[in-house]
């Protein structure tokens, strides 16, 4: 039985749901792929905690060449968030020709193409299917299952954080604050929760999806952004009496004057199908001129969920490998796309 050794960029939340998954389905993996996969080092900052987790002696370890540099891992999993060192680490891991698997919205929405143009040769693979929407399978739909159509609209909920605070605050009455809290220790909101109640969570995650229904390259800044910081319990209640509910939604549309890409709370009515999806669930309603309407939904955050997703991805980047077929799946051709001007 062949072995792929990764290497772990982080083991918090995700990273600790990707190595608990890694170890429980470690005979399905190695049955569905052919290979066994074996977790070789894992950066943390600091390497002294308890973790909760068995982990093999000497697998932590505060020093990326320890990763970066070692010829014999094949994957590296960046799970640590942010643009900072993340990006440099990821760049540096596809420099050498090893795979790349990330949940990195952040890193994906504003250096995708960078991090693309380095897959171009062919040695290595990019995925980021845990990036947007945490376990539901989105990019890979649209990049591969409906790859065929011409992409009319994407309209979701993409935040599990944000939503499980609408959820709560519509449903209990809820404080925000206590709400947040709930959602932090839910293991749901970003390092800095700001991303996800400002709506740059979500903006981001739609510049992701716009990238790639449109095979083209939208960056984060190019998102009309609103969060729900400013939605207030009258606001809830107004919108209750009225029969409508109140969603954070990433809105993507080819329009005859240019793609539109926003990010805004939203009121649907509440027979809408978007409506009922509730708490840390996320919801991704999708048109295409062949397929017509479809709609994915699963849980948007959370450790298993989202090592679903990357879990998922490890594994195709280890086929590649056995397959020599690496890149196979990364998207590394681009059109230009007018964006239609969305004014702030
Ligand atoms: P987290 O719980 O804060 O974990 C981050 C991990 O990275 C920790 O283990 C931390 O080490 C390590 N780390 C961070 N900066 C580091 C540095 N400079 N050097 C070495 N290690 C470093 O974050 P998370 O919630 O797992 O999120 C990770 C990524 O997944 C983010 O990009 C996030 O947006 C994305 N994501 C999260 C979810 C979710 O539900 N949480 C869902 C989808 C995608 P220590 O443990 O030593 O502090
Ligand atoms: N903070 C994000 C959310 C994590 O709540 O949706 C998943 O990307």
């Amino acid at each position: 039985e062949r072995v792929i050794k990764i290497g772990l960029l982080g083991l918090g939340t995700v990273g600790g749901g990707v190595y608990r998954v890694l170890q429980k389905n470690a005979d399905l993996i190695a049955r569905k792929t052919g290979v066994r996969l074996e977790v070789a080092g894992i950066l943390v900052r600091d390497v002294g905690r308890d973790r909760g987790l068995s982990l093999p002696p000497g697998v932590l370890t505060d020093r990326p060449e320890d990763i970066l540099d070692d010829h014999t891992i094949q994957i590296v999993v960046e799970v640590m968030g942010g643009t900072g060192p993340a990006f440099d680490y990821v760049r540096r891991a596809l420099k050498r020709g090893k795979s790349v698997v990330t949940a990195n919205k952040d890193m994906m929405a504003e250096h995708g193409k960078e991090l693309f143009d380095l897959t171009r040769e062919g040695k290595s693979d990019l995925l980021f299917e845990a990036s947007v929407a945490g376990g539901i399978p989105i990019i890979r739909v649209l990049k591969q299952c409906l790859a065929a159509n011409r992409i009319e609209a994407v309209m979701g909920i993409l935040n599990g954080t944000t939503n499980y605070m609408l959820t709560r605050m519509t449903a209990e009455g809820t404080d925000f604050q206590t709400v947040l809290q709930e959602a932090q220790a839910l293991g749901y909101a970003e390092a800095d929760p700001t991303n996800d109640v400002e709506g740059y969570d979500a903006a981001r995650k739609t510049a992701i999806l716009a990238s790639i229904a449109f095979n083209t390259r939208i960056s984060f800044p190019a998102v009309y952004v609103e969060g729900i910081s400013r939605i207030t319990a009258e606001d809830i209640t107004y919108a209750t009496e009225l029969g409508y509910v109140i969603k954070l939604l990433g809105i993507v549309k080819d329009t005859p004057e240019g793609i539109e890409v926003r990010t805004h709370p939203a009121l649907l009515p509440r027979q809408h199908p978007l409506a009922a999806v509730n708490d840390v669930f996320n919801a991704i309603y999708v048109r295409g001129d062949a397929v017509g309407e479809t709609m994915f939904y699963g849980r948007g955050a959370g450790a298993l969920p989202t090592a679903s997703a990357v879990v998922a991805d490890i594994m195709d980047a280890a086929r590649n490998i056995v397959h020599r077929v690496p890149g196979i799946i990364s998207c590394t051709c681009f059109e230009e796309r007018p964006l239609k001007e969305m004014g702030r």
